[in-house]
């Protein structure tokens, strides 16, 4: 009788499969079949239209998006509703789907934002720690978790596409964005990058409850040279490397994205030998596509093919025929960035003058529709707002507090000072950081560069410590540190909020102000501890003798009390260190190899 069953299970189980199997092929045939049609029936205005994306916030009117029906629209950093709470970001979105089901063929539009630690443009949501952080923690898991989270925020609010994760891997802090890179390490990105991909897309892209990720930015843009980016800093420079080291230090996390089946990618503001990314054929095509075999879409990035050497008319043809298939264009005319109005005009100019070939433009499209249809978008274009109570929800926030736990990295603990005790000593919380949910969230943050102080819903650390201890009065707060004294001083101090090349700097050293204020205990021989909240690693040598305790924050987003939850040994430290830690300034770009304060994979625990 056993035999017979087991037969029998194992029989089953391969029907099973083989009617999964047969489903997926169906449903892969079918979606073949429904794109061919469409694309057959479209005009050329109709196909130019589909790869076109335009920021809602320059549209002219809300009726050209279906007067040129545009495949996309965005959100920039702060490009946000009039009042921005979830209910209107939902709202929003609808109002724009609308007008685009107004269009011929009635093919719904894409929308697409940068929610790169939540969905941080939206007031109310649940705020990460940004990647660097992600990367002290070394746990796939977290990482996926929080991107799983992420997507359902972001997904309530009807959006689409997510422009994360961010796969660089920089190796010069000097750049603005190294924050928004895991780690140094190619291996440690490619791991951390797939596990956001999984969270963000799910096991397939037509979850409602899921997003399309944004492998970005193709690539390299981690390892430009200094002085060779925008204003001679670092952001948007030059990588100067060989194939050989582009293949084998900057293609691993893309390779492992696709494995991991991304939905779309977006080219790299820099050059690769001098070439910009967004005109190179060889990486968009003959790498990507036919050497990879990636089957979604390559965006470009924001107004980046403008950046080409040439006009305006010579960058679409350059950059179609190079492999992007959508154009972010995205319409900033008052930013003096070219109107959509132009760029259409002038690129259905190129396609009737044969300078760019029809079947690129149709394998572009195709590429395009096949992502909608795959995603579901077709069947389900509008928002679900019984989503949105996901938003800023206690889970989330209970998953945001457990990462920022896990991504806190203890680098010094003088007399083991460390964790405090939450009773029986007076605790002095001073610097800039202490009370300051802005600067503890970094950029990207409810506006593009993000901002110092109260700008959405969360908990700063000093409120964390507060609640903590067994007795309020055990806490004195004071911005600079003048006018308290106690049994132990917390003072958390950093760096301003910023984002992209307003972060590129030539010095990475602590500021004068964050260094008086700690001054003022360590001069009466108070305990300090000081909790860093930075994009990166930064030049401490100096003064690092005068701290007893020293712990690196990064920027953990609205969670504070997971900063809270190490101070007081409520979980012990097990963060360590994704970027080497430089002694100073001459050891960029960075070498594993060098004699660094901290070495790349340092942390302390309890
Ligand atoms: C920005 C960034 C890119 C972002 C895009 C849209 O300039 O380079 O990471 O996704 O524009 O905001």
């Amino acid at each position: 009788m056993k035999i017979f069953t087991n037969i029998f299970a194992s029989l089953s189980i391969v029907l099973l499969l083989g009617a999964c199997s047969n489903s997926t092929e169906a449903t892969k045939a079918k979606n073949i079949a429904f794109v061919d049609s469409l694309i057959s029936k479209m005009t050329l205005e109709e196909k130019l239209g589909q790869m076109t994306q335009v920021d809602r916030q320059f549209l002219n009117d809300i009726s050209d998006i279906s007067k040129y029906g545009f495949g996309s629209l965005l959100s920039g950093g702060g490009s946000t509703p009039e009042v921005n709470e979830p209910k209107a970001w939902a709202e929003m979105y609808d109002s724009y789907q609308k007008e685009a089901l107004k269009s011929r063929l009635q093919i719904p539009l894409l929308y697409g934002i940068d929610a790169v630690h939540g969905h941080n443009n939206v007031v109310g949501a649940t705020i990460f720690p940004h990647n660097i952080g992600l990367g002290a923690t070394r746990d796939p898991k977290i990482v996926e978790a929080v991107a799983r989270a992420t997507a359902l925020e972001v997904a309530a609010t009807g959006i689409d596409w997510d422009f994360a994760p961010c796969l660089a891997v920089p190796d010069d802090y000097r750049w603005g964005r190294t924050y928004e890179g895991f780690s140094e390490d190619t291996e440690l990105v490619t791991e951390l990058g797939g596990a956001a991909v999984r969270g963000y897309q799910s096991a397939n892209i037509n979850n409602p409850n899921s997003v399309l990720a944004c492998a970005k930015h193709f690539i390299g843009d981690g390892g430009t040279s200094f002085g060779t980016g925008l204003n001679k800093l670092i952001d948007r420079g030059n990588l100067a490397v060989s194939e050989d080291e582009l293949r084998k230090r900057h293609l691993p996390p893309f390779q492992k994205a696709i494995d991991e089946g991304v939905a779309t990618f977006m080219a790299a503001y820099n050059t690769w030998n001098d070439l910009k990314c967004h005109a190179n054929k060889f990486l968009l095509t003959d790498l990507l596509k036919e050497e990879l075999g990636f089957k979604g879409f390559v965006v470009s990035d924001w107004a980046a093919i403008e950046e080409i050497p040439g006009d305006y008319k010579s960058d679409i043809i350059t950059s179609i025929n190079a492999g992007i298939d959508m154009v972010m264009v995205p319409g900033a005319v008052k930013f003096g960035n070219e109107s959509y109005e132009n760029f259409l005009k002038l690129f259905k100019e190129s396609v009737d003058e044969g300078l760019i070939p029809m079947n690129r433009i149709d394998d572009a499209v195709r590429r395009i529709l096949m992502i909608k249809k795959q995603s579901g978008l077709f069947e389900r274009p509008f928002s679900d707002q019984s989503l949105l109570t996901y938003i800023g929800s206690q889970n989330h926030r209970q998953i945001a507090r457990e990462a920022v736990q896990k991504s806190m990295v203890l680098l010094k603990n003088k007399n083991d000072m460390l964790p405090l005790p939450k009773s029986g000593k007076k605790i002095i919380v001073a610097g800039r950081g202490a009370d300051n949910i802005g600067m503890q969230s970094g950029g990207w943050t409810i506006s593009w560069q993000g901002e110092m102080g109260n700008t959405t819903d969360g908990t700063t650390i000093l409120e964390a410590i507060r609640s903590a201890v067994n007795d309020e009065t055990s806490v004195e707060y004071s911005v600079d540190g003048k006018g308290v004294t106690g049994d132990v001083a917390v003072v958390v101090i950093g760096e301003k909020p910023y984002a992209e090349m307003e972060g590129d700097r030539k010095d990475l050293k602590i500021a004068k102000e964050d260094l008086a204020v700690i001054s003022r205990f360590s001069d009466k021989n108070i305990p300090v501890v000081v909790v860093l909240l930075s994009g990166r690693p930064m030049i401490v040598t100096e003064e690092l003798d005068e701290w007893d305790g020293f712990i690196a924050a990064w920027l953990p987003g609205t969670e504070g009390a997971g900063v809270a939850d190490v101070l007081f040994g409520d979980y012990n430290p097990t963060g360590k260190l994704s970027f080497s830690w430089p002694k100073n300034m001459d050891q960029f770009p960075i070498n594993p190899e060098d004699d660094h304060l901290y070495k790349f994979g340092f942390g302390l625990s309890y």
